[in-house]
C-alpha cells in the first residue's frame, strides 16, 4: 500500500517537514542531533527516570479539542509526533527572553542541583499546568511519578510548585505545608493564623507568609549567641505571576490541516524498517496481510524496549494509534467497552467518569482499575500505552491482566481475512510466557469488561519494590459473588506467580458455596499455598515473599468483603478491630516541610554573599536546557562515536576476539584494543592492577576488551555487538560469603585496636555476638559517564569528561599514550551527578576513549547507555559486619570486636581507603573503652567498587547501630537512653586517639528529639501499635558524626587562580568540580566576601587542568573547604596589591582600583594554594589526627509498615546538622536533603540482584529503584545548628556533601522498631537480625506471622538461587 511519505509536526512553534525521516529514530534523537535541542535529556532510554519529557499536543477535529500530554521522548518513535506539535524545554523559556514561571519557580526554590533531571521535570510540570492551570499538590505529585532526580530530595521542587497551587499560603507563613497555617502550631487551617487577616499565630504580624521565626531574634543558649533565625530559603512573593493566557498556542496551521484534509496512510522508510500508520481498520487488516510478521504498535512502551535493549529487529511496525475502530470508548447495558489502542490515561478519565455516572456497586471492577492505573508507570508512559498493548504483551507481571481476567472480561478479534470472534480471558488465553490465544493474523480490536453486580465485591492488590512507578513483584485481582453469607461465584487471579497470570482454579472451585467465615479464610489460604506454591530458585526468586504476598492479598480481601458484608448479615462475626488496620491501604497525605537556618550576621550583608541562600549560579541556565553537558556540546568538525565491547563472563580466559562482522557495516571505522594502546595499558587510580583493554583473562562482566569506532553512536553501538569473543569459563566469586570462604582478598586485612578487648569482655555483664549486611548501591546519577577525546598538536589530546577527577584523568591518559602530563589537558564544565561514582571509575573510559581518538586522528565521542553505565561502573561497597560487643547490665558498653568484610570487586580502586573510612567510623558517636575492628577486602568477580557518598562511613555507623540497638533490646532499656550513656563528650579521645573539639553532637541530638517531640510521638506510637494488628508504627532517633579530610594526608591541597580584567570582572579557577553540589556558587560567594565586590561580577567557566594543576578529586565534602581556602588566598594576594590604590582612594568604586593596578602595571592575576594544615594519621602507631574536624547531626524519623505486604512510608523526619556557618543555607539544606533522600533510598530501597553467575540483573531504572518524588517524608523538617562557626575550616563553615546520608538510617531502624512490635503481636520476643535495605520483602519476612510460618526458607546448598546479593 501506497501512503504519504512525509513528516510533518511543529517544535516549539516551528514547522519541520521532513521527507526523509528514519524511522528507527526517537524523538529524543531526532531532538537532539537534527533540531539540537540539547535540553531534553538521555537518562535512560527506557522510560524510566523522566529527563526525556517534552509535551506532545494533538488536535481532535472531531471534539475540536487540543490535548496536552507529557512523553518521554526516549521512547516515543519520531514517526508518532506526525502532524502534531511538541514543546520542549527551550520552547518556553530561556536566559535571554525570559524565563517561564515553571523554570523560575524551580530555579529560585533551590530545585535544581546537578541540573540533569531538570528540563524533564520543569516539562512533566508545565504540562500539567497547561491542563489545569491550578492543580492541588497531589495533582503535582502525580505529575512527578514518572521522574527522578537523584540530588535534591525532592522536597524544594516540591515547595517550589506548590507556588502553582490553589491554596497556596497567602497568609500564616504556611510552612506547615498546607494552605496557610503555621510552622509553630501544625494547624492546617487555612489564613489567618492570628485571628487578623493573615501573618503568623506567634508574632500578630499580618504579613502574608511572614513567620515569627523569621524575626531578627537574639536567642540565648548558654555560651552561644544565635542570631536572627530564618525559615525563608526563597521568596514567593518575587515570582512572576503565572498568567496561562500568555502561553503558546497550538499551531493554527495545524488545526486548519486537520480540519480540512482526512488523515492519511503514511509510511515511512530506510534500508531496515518500515514503519506504517493505517487510519482505518481495513487499512490496518491490508497492512497486516502484506506483511504478515510486522509488529503492531501503539505506545511503543513495550517494543521500543524490546528493540534498544534486547536487539529485537522489527522491519515492518504498523502504529494502530489512529485507527478510530481501536479507539472506542463506551459504556453498553452489560458493561464497557474499550478499544484496544485507548491509552491508560484515556481510560482512566473515563472510567473515573462512569463512577461519577453510575451506580456503585457496578463499577467496583472499574474503581479496582483506576488504582492500579495510579500506580502503573509514570503519567509520560500513560499517556502512551495502551491497554491492548498490556494484554498482548502478556507480561506475568502485568497490573492490568489480572484485574481483567478476574473481571471475567471478553476480547473482540478481527483476522485479516476479516473474520471476527470473541475470546474469553480465561485458563486458556495466556498459552505461555508472553503467548497468548490470539492467532498471527489477528487483530485485537476491544476489550469488554462487565459491570458488577450489587453482591459481587472486586479487590485488586498490587506490591512493589517502590510505590510509584514500578512493575510488580506480585499482583493480584479478587472478585467475589455472595448470595447472602455464602460465595455464590468466585476469581481470584495472580501476577508474579508464574510465567503467566494465573487464575487460582483450585480455589476458586474451591470456596463456591462456602461460608465467609474464618473456616474459609484458612481453608482457601492453605488452598492457595498449594497452587501457588513455587520452588526456591524460582526464576524472579523472592519465592517465600511471593507466596506470603498471595495469602496476605487474600487475608487483606477477605477482610475487606466481611466488612462490607457485616451490615447487611449478622450471620458473621465482625472482625476484631485491630484486624481491620489489614485493609486500610498506607496512604500519604500531603507533604509538608520546614526549613531552619541562622541569618548572617548584618555586617556580612552588603551583598548576598557569605551566609545567603543564593541560587545555584548554573540553576537558569539548568532549568532552560541551555547548561552544556558533555554530550551537549557540539561536535567537532569529523567526530567519531565509539562504543565499547564489554566482556560477558565473570570470569574467564578470551580465546579469540573475531570484530570482522562489525567491521564490515556501513560507517563503521575500526575496532580497537589493547593492541592499539601505545603506551602502559595497565592503569589504576591507587595501585596499578587493572587494563585499560583486557588482554588475556576477564575478571568480571562489563570489563573493556576493545571498541568501534564509527560514524554514528547508533552505528557504533550496534557493531559492538557484533564482535564475538569466545571465552573459556572459569568459576566466579561474586559474594562477601563466597570470597570468605574461598580466602579471596586483594590485600592483608587492616586491623585497629585500643585498649585490651580482652580485658573489655571480662569487665562486661553479657557479651553478644551478631552479624549484619549493608547491600550495595547504585550511583545513579542521571548523566552517565561521557567523554569526548580531541586530538591536538605534539599528540596531545584535550579530554572533555564527566568526571569529578580531572588530574587523574589527565595523569592515566597520559599514562596510557605515553605523553607527558604537560600535552594532556581535561576540561569539566559540569557534571550531571557523581556521588563518588566519578571519582576513578570515570578514568577508564577516559583512557580507552583517549587510546581511540589517537589512534584515529580524530575527535571520539563516548557516552554510556544507563545499561552500560550500571553494569561496568561499579557501586558502594557491600558490607558484612560480624560483631562481639560485652556490655553491662545497664547499657555500658566495654568492648567490642568487629570484622568488616567489604565487597571490592576485581580490583583495588579505592577499597582500601574506604575499608579505613569504614574502621575510622565503627564507633559512630559512641565511646568505646577497649575496641579492634579488622576490615578485610574481598575480591570478587564483579565490577570494581568504588567511591560513593560516605565512602565506607555509613557502612562502618551501620555495623555501631545495629549492635547498640541489640546492647538496648538485650538490657531492655530504650534505644534513647543506650545511645545517651554511651555518646562521647567533649574533649573525649576517640578510639584512633583523635580528641574531639567543639563537639556539637549533643546540641544536635537534644535539639532534635526536642523539635521532634519524641518523647510524646513515642508514647502515641505504642498506643497506635496497641490497637492495630496489620499496621505499625516506629520512632528512631540516630546521631552521626563523620570526620572530614582525604585520609591520605597529600590530597588535602589545593589550588585556585583569580583572573581580574580591566573592566573589574572576575574570572575564578580552581580544583573542584562542580556536580551539583553547587560548590561553583559557594565559591563564588567566598570570592566575592574576600574581595569585597558582588558575587555577579565573579564568574567560574569550567575546571581545567591548563589553569589548576595537581588537584584532588571533588571528593570526601572535602572540596569547598580546600579550594575555598585557595580561593581565599589568592583574592587575599590580589588585594595586598590593590592596598596602595585602596589606601590612596578609600571611596573610589572597585573598579577604580582595578583600572588604576593595571595602568600601574601590577600583576591583577593570582594564584592560591591551601593545604590543610595538622592532620595526618599513622596506622601503625595509632597516632595522629586523620580528620581536620568532624560533621555533626542527629535525625528522628518516624514510619509506619503495612505487616503484610512490608510497605512503608516515612511519616515524619526531623534533623538537625552542624554545617558551622552556613556559606549558603540553600545550598547546604539542599546537601542535607538530597543525601537523606539518597540515603533513605540506600537503606530501605535500592538494591542490586546478580545472577550466580555474575550478571547484573538489575541494570536500568526499571529494575534498580532509587527514591521517588512520593517516597520523602511527608514531613520533613531540616534545621542547621545555630552559633557553631568552625574555626578550621573556610569562614567558619563545615563540609557537608557526605555526613547527612547517614542520617537516613533512622527509617531502617524505626522500621525495625514497627517490625519489632509486629512481631512481639506474633509472640515473638528478642533480638532480630535484620539486613539493610529494608526492602518491602525484608520487612514483611521479618514480620513473622501464621502466613510466612508457611514458607520457610529453605536450606542454602540445597537449591540454585536465581540471584544473590554481593
Ligand atoms: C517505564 C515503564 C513502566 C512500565 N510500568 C508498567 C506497570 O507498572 N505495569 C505494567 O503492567 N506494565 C508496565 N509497563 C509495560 C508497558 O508499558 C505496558 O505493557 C503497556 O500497556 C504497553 O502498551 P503500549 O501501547 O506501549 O504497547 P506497545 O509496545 O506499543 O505494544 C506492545 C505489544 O502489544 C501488541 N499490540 C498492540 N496493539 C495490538 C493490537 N491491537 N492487536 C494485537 N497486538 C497488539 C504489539 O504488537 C506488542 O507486541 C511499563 C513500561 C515502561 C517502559
Ligand atoms: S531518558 Fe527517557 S525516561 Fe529516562
Ligand atoms: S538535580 Fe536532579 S538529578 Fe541532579
Amino acid at each position: 500500500m501506497e501512503g504519504n511519505t512525509q513528516l510533518i509536526f511543529f517544535c516549539n512553534g516551528k514547522k519541520i517537514v521532513d521527507d526523509n525521516v528514519d524511522p528507527e529514530m526517537t524523538l529524543l534523537t531526532y531532538l537532539r542531533i537534527r533540531l539540537r535541542l540539547t535540553g531534553s535529556k538521555l537518562g535512560c532510554g527506557e522510560g524510566g527516570c523522566g529527563a526525556c519529557t517534552v509535551m506532545v499536543s494533538s488536535y481532535n477535529p472531531i471534539t475540536k479539542q487540543i490535548r496536552h500530554m507529557s512523553v518521554n521522548a526516549c521512547l516515543a518513535p519520531i514517526c508518532s509526533v506526525h502532524m502534531m506539535a511538541v514543546t520542549t524545554v527551550e520552547g518556553i523559556g530561556n536566559t535571554k527572553d525570559g524565563l517561564h514561571p515553571v523554570q523560575e519557580r524551580i530555579a529560585k526554590a533551590h530545585g535544581s542541583q546537578c541540573g540533569f533531571c531538570t528540563p524533564g521535570i520543569v516539562m512533566s510540570m508545565y504540562t500539567l499546568l497547561r491542563n489545569n492551570h491550578q492543580p492541588t499538590m497531589t495533582d503535582i505529585e502525580d505529575t512527578f511519578q514518572g521522574n527522578l532526580c537523584r540530588c535534591t530530595g525532592y522536597r524544594p521542587i516540591l515547595e517550589g510548585y506548590r507556588t502553582f497551587t490553589k491554596d497556596t499560603p497567602t497568609a500564616g507563613c504556611g510552612m506547615n505545608g498546607t494552605a496557610g497555617g503555621c510552622c509553630q502550631n501544625g494547624s492546617s487551617q487555612p489564613r489567618s493564623m492570628n485571628g487578623t487577616t493573615g501573618g503568623c499565630c506567634q508574632n500578630g504580624s499580618s504579613q502574608p507568609r511572614g513567620c515569627c521565626k523569621d524575626l531578627k531574634i537574639e536567642q540565648n543558649d548558654d555560651d552561644h549567641k544565635i542570631k536572627g533565625i530564618s525559615s525563608t530559603l526563597f521568596k514567593p512573593g518575587t515570582f512572576k505571576p503565572y498568567d496561562p493566557t500568555m502561553e503558546i498556542i497550538f499551531p493554527p496551521e495545524l488545526i486548519l490541516t486537520l480540519e480540512k484534509v482526512e488523515p492519511t496512510f503514511l509510511k515511512f522508510t530506510n534500508e531496515r524498517q518500515t514503519w506504517l500508520r493505517p487510519v482505518s481498520l481495513k487499512q490496518l487488516l491490508e497492512s497486516k496481510s502484506q506483511y504478515p510478521d510486522s509488529k503492531l504498535i501503539v505506545g511503543n512502551t513495550e517494543v521500543g524496549i524490546e528493540m534498544k535493549f534486547k536487539r529485537m529487529e522489527y522491519p515492518v511496525i504498523i502504529s494502530c494509534s489512529d485507527v478510530p475502530e481501536l479507539n472506542t470508548l463506551l459504556a453498553d447495558n452489560n458493561g464497557i467497552v474499550i478499544g484496544s489502542s485507548v491509552t491508560l490515561s484515556t481510560l482512566a478519565h473515563f472510567l473515573k467518569q462512569q463512577l461519577k455516572k453510575l451506580p456503585e456497586y457496578k463499577c467496583r471492577t472499574f474503581a479496582a482499575i483506576i488504582e492500579m492505573l495510579h500506580w502503573f508507570a509514570g503519567n509520560q508512559i500513560r499517556n502512551v500505552a495502551a491497554i491492548g498493548g498490556n494484554i498482548i504483551t502478556g507480561s506475568p507481571i502485568s497490573d492490568l491482566n489480572p484485574i481483567l481476567m478476574a473481571a471475567k472480561s471478553t476480547l473482540t478479534v478481527i483476522s485479516t481475512e476479516g473474520n471476527s470472534r470473541q475470546l474469553c480471558m480465561d485458563k486458556n488465553f495466556f498459552t505461555g510466557y508472553r503467548k497468548n490465544a490470539i492467532l498471527p493474523n489477528e487483530v485485537l480490536v476491544s476489550i469488554h469488561v462487565p459491570f458488577t453486580e450489587e453482591t459481587e465485591y472486586f479487590m485488586a492488590y498490587k506490591q512493589a519494590h517502590r510505590r510509584d512507578d514500578d512493575i510488580a513483584i506480585v499482583n493480584a485481582a479478587f472478585r467475589v459473588k455472595m448470595a447472602s453469607s455464602v460465595v455464590e461465584d468466585c476469581s481470584m487471579a495472580f501476577g508474579g506467580m508464574a510465567p503467566t497470570t494465573k487464575l487460582a482454579l483450585q480455589a476458586m472451585k474451591f470456596i463456591r458455596k462456602r461460608n465467609w467465615d474464618n473456616l474459609l479464610l484458612e481453608d482457601v489460604s492453605s488452598q492457595l499455598a498449594d497452587e501457588m506454591y513455587l520452588p526456591p530458585g524460582v526464576p524472579g526468586g523472592m519465592a517465600e515473599y511471593r507466596q506470603s504476598l498471595v495469602l496476605s492479598f487474600f487475608f487483606k480481601f477477605h477482610q475487606y468483603v466481611s466488612q462490607h458484608i457485616i451490615p447487611t448479615n449478622n450471620h458473621i462475626i465482625p472482625p476484631v478491630l485491630s484486624e481491620t488496620s489489614a485493609t486500610s491501604s498506607i496512604s500519604r497525605p500531603e507533604a509538608k516541610s520546614t526549613q531552619m537556618f541562622q541569618e548572617t550576621h548584618d555586617d556580612q550583608a552588603t551583598f548576598e554573599n557569605v551566609g545567603h541562600p543564593i541560587v545555584h549560579k548554573s540553576a537558569y541556565k539548568q532549568v532552560t536546557g541551555e547548561a552544556i553537558y558533555i554530550d551537549d556540546m557540539l561536535p567537532f568538525k569529523n567526530e567519531l562515536h565509539m562504543a565499547l565491547v564489554y566482556s560477558t563472563k565473570a570470569h574467564a580466559k578470551i580465546i579469540s576476539v573475531d570484530p570482522s562482522e562489525a567491521l564490515l557495516m556501513d560507517g563503521v571505522c575500526t575496532y580497537i584494543d589493547h593492541r592499539d594502546v601505545p603506551g602502559s595499558n595497565i592503569t589504576g587510580p591507587v595501585l596499578q592492577d587493572e587494563e585499560v583493554f583486557v588482554t588475556e583473562l576477564v575478571t568480571c562482566v562489563g570489563q573493556i576488551i576493545g571498541a568501534i569506532v564509527a560514524d554514528t553512536q547508533y552505528i557504533a553501538q550496534r557493531a559492538a555487538k557484533k564482535v564475538h569473543i569466545e571465552y573459556k569459563e572459569l568459576v566466579p566469586i561474586i559474594t562477601i560469603e563466597d570470597a570468605i570462604d574461598k580466602q579471596s582478598f586483594l590485600a592483608e586485612p587492616k586491623s585497629i585496636t585500643n585498649g585490651s578487648i580482652t580485658k573489655g569482655f571480662d569487665q562486661s555483664d553479657h557479651v553478644f555476638e551478631g552479624e549484619m549486611r549493608m547491600g550495595e548501591q547504585e550511583h545513579f546519577y542521571l548523566e552517565t559517564n561521557a567523554c569526548v577525546v580531541v586530538p591536538g598538536e605534539d599528540q596531545g589530546i584535550e579530554i572533555f569528561s564527566s568526571t569529578q577527577n580531572p588530574s587523574l584523568t589527565q595523569w592515566l591518559a597520559a599514562n596510557v599514550l605515553g605523553l607527558q602530563n604537560h600535552v594532556v589537558s581535561c576540561r569539566v564544565k559540569r557534571i550531571g551527578g557523581g556521588f563518588g561514582g566519578k571519582e576513578t571509575r570515570s578514568l577508564l573510559l577516559s583512557s580507552a576513549v583517549a587510546v581511540a581518538a589517537n589512534k584515529v586522528g580524530q575527535p571520539v565521542r563516548c557516552v554510556l547507555d544507563r545499561d552500560e553505565d550500571m553494569a561496568s561502573m561499579g557501586t558502594r561497597h557491600a558490607f558484612l559486619g560480624r560483631y562481639k560487643v560485652g556490655f553491662t547490665n545497664d547499657g555500658k558498653i566495654q568492648a567490642l570486636d568487629i570484622d568488616m568484610y567489604s565487597n571490592c570487586g576485581n580490583s583495588m580502586d579505592l577499597s582500601f581507603s574506604v575499608m579505613e573510612r569504614a574502621l575510622f567510623h565503627m564507633d559512630n558517636t559512641y565511646k568505646i573503652p577497649n575496641i579492634k575492628g579488622t576490615g578485610y577486602l574481598c575480591k570478587t568477580n564483579i565490577p570494581s567498587n568504588t567511591a560513593f557518598r560516605g565512602f565506607g562511613g555509613p557502612q562502618g555507623m551501620m555495623i555501631a547501630e545495629n549492635w547498640i540497638s541489640d546492647i538496648a533490646r538485650l538490657c531492655s532499656i530504650s534505644q534513647r537512653k543506650v545511645r545517651e550513656i554511651n555518646m562521647y563528650n567533649e574533649e573525649d579521645i576517640t578510639f584512633f586517639n583523635q580528641k574531639l573539639v567543639d563537639f556539637n553532637l549533643k546540641r544536635c541530638w537534644n535539639e532534635c528529639l526536642e523539635n521532634s517531640d519524641y518523647e510524646n510521638r513515642r508514647k502515641e506510637i505504642e498506643h497506635y501499635n496497641k490497637t492495630n494488628r496489620w499496621k505499625k508504627r516506629g520512632i528512631f532517633a540516630i546521631p552521626t558524626k563523620f570526620g572530614i579530610a582525604f585520609t591520605a594526608t597529600f590530597m588535602n591541597q589545593s589550588g585556585a587562580l583569580v583572573l581580574v580584567y580591566k573592566d573589574g570582572s572576575v574570572l575564578l579557577t580552581h580544583g573542584g568540580v562542580e556536580m551539583g553540589q553547587g560548590l561553583h556558587t559557594k565559591m563564588i560567594q567566598v570570592a566575592s566576601q574576600t574581595l569585597g565586590i558582588p558575587t555577579q561580577k565573579i564568574y567560574i567557566n569550567e575546571t581545567s587542568t591548563a589553569t589548576v594543576p595537581n588537584t584532588s578529586p571533588s571528593a570526601a565534602s572535602a572540596t569547598s573547604d580546600l579550594n575555598g581556602m585557595a580561593i581565599k588566598n589568592a583574592c587575599k594576594t590580589i588585594l595586598d596589591r590593590l592596598k596602595p590604590y585602596v589606601t590612596e582612594k578609600p571611596k573610589a568604586s572597585w573598579e577604580d582600583w582595578i583600572k588604576a593596578a593595571y595602568f600601574d602595571r601590577v600583576s591583577l592575576s593570582a594564584t592560591g594554594f591551601y593545604m590543610t594544615p595538622d592532620i595526618g594519621y599513622d596506622w601503625d602507631t595509632n597516632t595522629g589526627t586523620p580528620f581536620n574536624y568532624f560533621t555533626f547531626g542527629a535525625a528522628v524519623s518516624e514510619v509506619e509498615i503495612d505487616c503484610l505486604t512490608g510497605d512503608h512510608v516515612v511519616l515524619r523526619t526531623d534533623i538537625v546538622m552542624d554545617v558551622g556557618d552556613s556559606i549558603n543555607p540553600a545550598i547546604d539544606i539542599g546537601q542535607i536533603e538530597g543525601g537523606f533522600i539518597q540515603g533513605y533510598g540506600l537503606f530501605t530501597l535500592e538494591e542490586h540482584r546478580w545472577s550466580p553467575s555474575g550478571q547484573l540483573l538489575t541494570k536500568g531504572p526499571g529494575f534498580y529503584k532509587i527514591p521517588g518524588f512520593t517516597d520523602i517524608p511527608v514531613e520533613f523538617n531540616v534545621s542547621l545548628l545555630a552559633g557553631v562557626p568552625n574555626k578550621r575550616a573556610v569562614c567558619s563553615s563545615k563540609a557537608i556533601g557526605e555526613p547527612p546520608l547517614f542520617l537516613a538510617s533512622s527509617v531502617f531502624y524505626a522500621i525495625k522498631e514497627a517490625v519489632c512490635s509486629a512481631r512481639q503481636h506474633a509472640g515473638i520476643e528478642g533480638v532480630f537480625r535484620m539486613d539493610s535495605p529494608a526492602t518491602a520483602e525484608r520487612i514483611r519476612m521479618a514480620c513473622a506471622d501464621r502466613i510466612t510460618e508457611k514458607f520457610p526458607s529453605a536450606e542454602p546448598g540445597t537449591f540454585k538461587p536465581f540471584f544473590v546479593r554481593a
